[in-house]
């Protein structure tokens, strides 16, 4: 069956607003965050719904522990404590769980619940569901060529990426930022190249499947053009990259 070039095969979305979902209705800051989770879990049975086949979300930045030591030690509970809760819901849904950043900076306790959820989801293949947590798009970068040189091959885009946290995947064709903030706060720097760009201004914790279908008409009328014209993408479709 051929590929519907107007569904992307890859999602990436940065999860922000929760903060502000929470302040307006009086609530700690933590709430949002919990209220976040019950949206991602919506997104990725929607996701699964639509064939989508991959979905990467970013949950926690490199630039995140500057917060109040009590929503970053919130946050690190509220991860350990979803990946358990979650998992008969990740099961049901067929989704492998993979986990980028670097965990070797978080406590010992939650770096154990990500193996293990990662281990318990590994056969599982309806979606892949990569969590970007300590991550960082300049993070990634370094460490790659950290990597890349200790093997001692040339540096090329195909040998870089091939060392990046996310090299097992596909660009994302689509990155979703919620909250109404027009940036990527060094998200997915290197794979966001030619990737569709989406903003909206509702907050993460309100986001739901009738948000992504929204955001699916718009990548469907996109023209991708990868650097080439109008004409030649109509000469040849097929002859575009993703
Ligand atoms: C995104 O929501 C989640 C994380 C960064 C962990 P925010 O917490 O940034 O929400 P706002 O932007 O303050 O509303
Ligand atoms: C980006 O949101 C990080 C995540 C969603 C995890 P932030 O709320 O941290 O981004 P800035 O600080 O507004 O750029
Ligand atoms: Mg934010």
């Amino acid at each position: 069956m051929a590929a519907n070039p107007t569904i992307p095969k890859h999602i990436a979305i940065v999860m922000d607003g929760n903060g502000r979902w929470a302040s307006k209705r009086f609530l700690p800051r933590i709430a949002g965050h919990r209220q976040g989770l019950e949206a991602l879990r919506r997104v990725v049975a929607a996701c699964a719904e639509r064939g989508i086949g991959m979905l990467t979300v970013f949950a926690f930045s490199s630039e995140n522990w500057k917060r109040p030591t009590e929503e970053v030690s919130g946050l690190m509970s509220l991860l350990a404590f979803a990946l358990t809760k979650e998992m008969p819901s990740l099961q049901k849904e067929g989704v492998k769980l993979r986990i980028a950043g670097a965990t070797e900076h978080l406590s010992l306790r939650v770096q154990e619940s990500l193996a293990q959820a990662e281990l318990a989801t590994a056969g599982n293949q309806r979606l892949l569901l990569n969590i970007c947590f300590n991550y960082g798009g300049r993070w990634d970068i370094v460490q790659a060529a950290n990597r890349l040189a200790l093997t001692g091959q040339p540096i090329t885009e195909e040998s870089l990426a091939a060392q990046l946290s996310l090299s097992q995947g596909m660009d994302p064709d689509l990155i979703i930022r919620t909250g109404g903030e027009m940036r990527l706060s060094n998200f997915l720097l290197w794979q966001a190249a030619y990737s569709e760009l989406y903003f909206s201004d509702i907050l993460w914790p309100d986001f739901d499947a009738a948000s992504l279908d929204e955001a699916l008409l718009a990548f469907a009328s996109r023209e991708r053009r990868f650097g080439m014209t109008t004409d030649q993408l109509q000469a040849a479709p097929n002859c575009v990259a993703g």
